[in-house]
């Protein structure tokens, strides 16, 4: 298949998937998502496909978040539709694929970045990765199930600190807590990805899909998601997003007076 946001290839039965829009950080737009939609769903009924290697394309980031510029303008409504519409078709879809899905974290991991990551089953990083939620900088919270999946990883401590904090952290913090499983070089980071799935693909592809499916069982009863939706989308009312995204924009520190 081709695509306009992304590189797709398969090689020895890995999909390998690049979120290619490097002068905006790969940061996720519209039709990135809907791309990725599509190779996840590509991904799930391939035979071929035994596993997914994530990452983004060039040396600074993997995913710096959602696409600022394309929802600086939105409403409550159109935020709803952003994260119910991107948590269905691209990060539960991740998370309930029946293939195993890994995070090659290259760079800047940032909101819908690491929630990206967190939707995959493993994160690797590589050793100048730096991780976080900033949304509340924007007057937003994480809206692709970030406030879910970073409690689920690190426990409700941590994950409030750096959602309230907005502070990245290194990959090597990262792995101390578990949010990311290894920590290599860069230019290991495919190879260490790839070692894992090469595991995976000896064992049986429909016992490795009842694991993936008993394990996100596990942590999914609870619908803190739908919660999360309601919460971003009040976001986009307040004066304060709109505080948050000008000064990104313009590139100067935001002035919030909690409105
Ligand atoms: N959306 C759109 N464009 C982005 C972007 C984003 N999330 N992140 C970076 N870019 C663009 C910048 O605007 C810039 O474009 P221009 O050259 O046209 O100005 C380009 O990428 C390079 O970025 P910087 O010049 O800012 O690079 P830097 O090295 O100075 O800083 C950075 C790097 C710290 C990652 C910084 O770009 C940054 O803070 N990015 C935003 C991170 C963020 O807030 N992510 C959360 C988004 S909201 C979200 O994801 C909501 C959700 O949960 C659904």
């Amino acid at each position: 298949m081709e695509y306009q946001n992304l590189l797709s290839e398969i090689k020895e039965n890995i999909l390998y998937v690049t979120v290619n829009r490097e002068k905006a950080l790969n940061a996720l737009n519209r039709s990135t998502l809907d791309e990725l939609a599509a190779v996840i769903a590509f991904a799930d009924k391939t035979d071929e496909v035994r596993g997914v290697i994530i990452t983004g394309a060039g040396e600074k980031a993997f995913v710096a978040g959602a696409d600022i510029k394309e929802f600086s303008n939105y409403n409550a409504k159109e935020g709803e539709e952003l994260a119910k519409r991107g948590q269905d078709l691209v990060f539960n879809a991740i998370e309930n694929s029946s293939k195993p899905f890994i995070a090659a974290i290259n760079g800047f991991a940032l909101g819908g970045g690491l929630e990206l990551a967190m939707a995959c089953h493993m994160r690797i990083a590589s050793d100048n990765a730096k991780l976080g939620l900033p949304e509340v900088t924007l007057g937003l919270i994480p809206g692709y199930g970030g406030t879910q999946r970073l409690t689920q990883l690190v426990g409700k401590g941590k994950a409030i600190e750096m959602i309230t904090t907005a502070n990245m952290v290194t990959a090597e913090q990262a792995q101390v807590f578990g949010l990311v499983n290894y920590v290599v070089p860069l230019p290991d980071l495919i190879s260490k990805a790839e070692e894992i799935l090469n595991s995976i693909k000896q064992r049986a592809p429909l016992a490795i899909a009842s694991a993936l499916k008993s394990v996100i069982a596990s942590v999914n009863e609870v619908n803190g998601y739908q919660t999360e939706i309601n919460e971003f989308a009040k976001s986009f009312e307040t004066s304060d997003f709109k505080e948050g995204v000008n000064a990104f924009l313009e590139k100067r520190k935001p002035n919030f007076v909690g409105k």
